[in-house]
Order: C-alpha cells, then sequence, then structure tokens
C-alpha cells in the first residue's frame, strides 16, 4: 500500500529508490531543506508500506524578480515543478499523477497563474506524461542541461519549458499553441 504526505527531513535518508534514476537530480542537502521550510505544501512524498519514499514531487511558488517585470520572459506568480520522481518499480500506477495534482491543488490555493516546469527534449517519457495532464511545451530553453542523458558526445541538451493553465487563467494567457517553434536561451530563464 502506498501512503501520500508531506516530505519532512527524515526523508533525505530514504528517497535513494528514486534518486538513482539517471534522469532524477540529486542536489545538496541544504536545497531539499530550503524546499520544505518555504514550501511545504508543495513537498510531497509517497511510501510504501515499509517506509521507502517511492515517489516524491518538490516546487516552489515564485514570480521573476521585480527589476525584470519589462521583460518580455518575465514570469508572473506561478508554480514550478523543481523534481518529480517515482522509482523505476513504482512507475505506471498513478503515483506521479497522483503527486503532480497534489501540487496543482497547492497552486491553486496559492493563486499561481500556472505551474511549469523543465524537462530534457529526450526524456519521451515525461513529456507523454506530462501532455496526458495537460502541460504543453510553451518554449524550449537551448543548452539547459550542461550534459546529454543519451548521447555521451554531446555537450549540453535543449530543455522543454512546460506549462498547464491553473484556475486563475481564465483567458488560458500564459499558455500558447506552437511552444516548440519558440526558442529562448538559458540567460532568458530565471
Ligand atoms: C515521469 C514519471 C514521473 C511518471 O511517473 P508514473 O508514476 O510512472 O506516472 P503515472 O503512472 O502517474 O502515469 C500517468 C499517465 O502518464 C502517461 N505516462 C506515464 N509514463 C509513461 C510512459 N513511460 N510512456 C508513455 N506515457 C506515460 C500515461 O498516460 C499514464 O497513464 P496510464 O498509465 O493510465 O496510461 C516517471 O516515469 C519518472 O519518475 N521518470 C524518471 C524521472 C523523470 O523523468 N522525471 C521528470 C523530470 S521533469
Amino acid at each position: 500500500m502506498a501512503t501520500f504526505r508531506r516530505f519532512n527531513p527524515d526523508d533525505v535518508h530514504r528517497i535513494s529508490k528514486c534518486n538513482l534514476d539517471p534522469l532524477t537530480e540529486t542536489y545538496e542537502l541544504s536545497f531539499y531543506l530550503q524546499y520544505h521550510a518555504k514550501w511545504p505544501s508543495l513537498f510531497q512524498v509517497c511510501e510504501d508500506a515499509n517506509g521507502n519514499i517511492i515517489g516524491y514531487i518538490m516546487g516552489k511558488l515564485e514570480s521573476s524578480p521585480e527589476v525584470y517585470k519589462v521583460s518580455e520572459h518575465y514570469l508572473p506568480w506561478h508554480a514550478h515543478i523543481t523534481a518529480l520522481t517515482v522509482a523505476p518499480e513504482a512507475r505506471r500506477l498513478g503515483i506521479g499523477k497522483i503527486l503532480t495534482e497534489q501540487l496543482e491543488s497547492a497552486a491553486d490555493a496559492g493563486n499561481a497563474w500556472f505551474v511549469d516546469l523543465f524537462v530534457r527534449k529526450s526524456n519521451a517519457r515525461a513529456i507523454a506524461f506530462y501532455e496526458r495532464l495537460g502541460y504543453s511545451v510553451f518554449r524550449v530553453v537551448k543548452d539547459y542541461y550542461g550534459d546529454h542523458a543519451t548521447d555521451p558526445f554531446a555537450q549540453s541538451e535543449d530543455a522543454y519549458d512546460m506549462r498547464k493553465p491553473m484556475k486563475r487563467d481564465k483567458k488560458l494567457q500564459h499558455i500558447r499553441e506552437n511552444g516548440a517553434i519558440f526558442e529562448v536561451d538559458a540567460s532568458d530563464v530565471w
């Protein structure tokens, strides 16, 4: 049986089932604790009957710094998925979907315009997952990653910046069709 609950600091000792996955980023300890301290409702885990963490989502609520308000790349108040991962043995059971929906509820509660995330262009599985949940590509961030997940000779990989509008965006102002043709530099993303 799987249980969903908020992350607590002890969980960092029990996330290795998820983090051994090559597409899952492992961060400094302080990074997890910062998310826990600042946005506890956007940091949820799924644990199995033995107390292993078999999935988690970590996110934040923010907007671009005020100084960039005149920029075309300015991001209004939104939620961002920083990490989402489900342990390989627990995939296709609906865990990723439940975790994402929990974060979306927190985003709506926080009056966010949309939820966004970055995903490697080669990560077809995650892209299919997000599309199924109603996310679409908003833009391509060139060379966002400093390595390539599938090509050991490539020095970098592009990211899709994907978005899903939240309840606040009644007129769907913050998504667009054909987002894959809009390319930006990594320096335009803040
Ligand atoms: C992407 C990921 C989080 C999906 O988690 P999951 O718990 O397996 O997903 P769910 O079971 O909730 O899937 C929901 C729907 O998404 C789609 N989906 C999920 N995995 C898919 C896959 N491998 N291929 C195609 N569609 C997929 C399906 O439509 C699925 O519904 P269905 O099983 O009824 O067909 C998981 O594969 C993972 O952890 N990947 C490695 C880390 C990663 O890439 N994270 C995202 C980085 S941004």
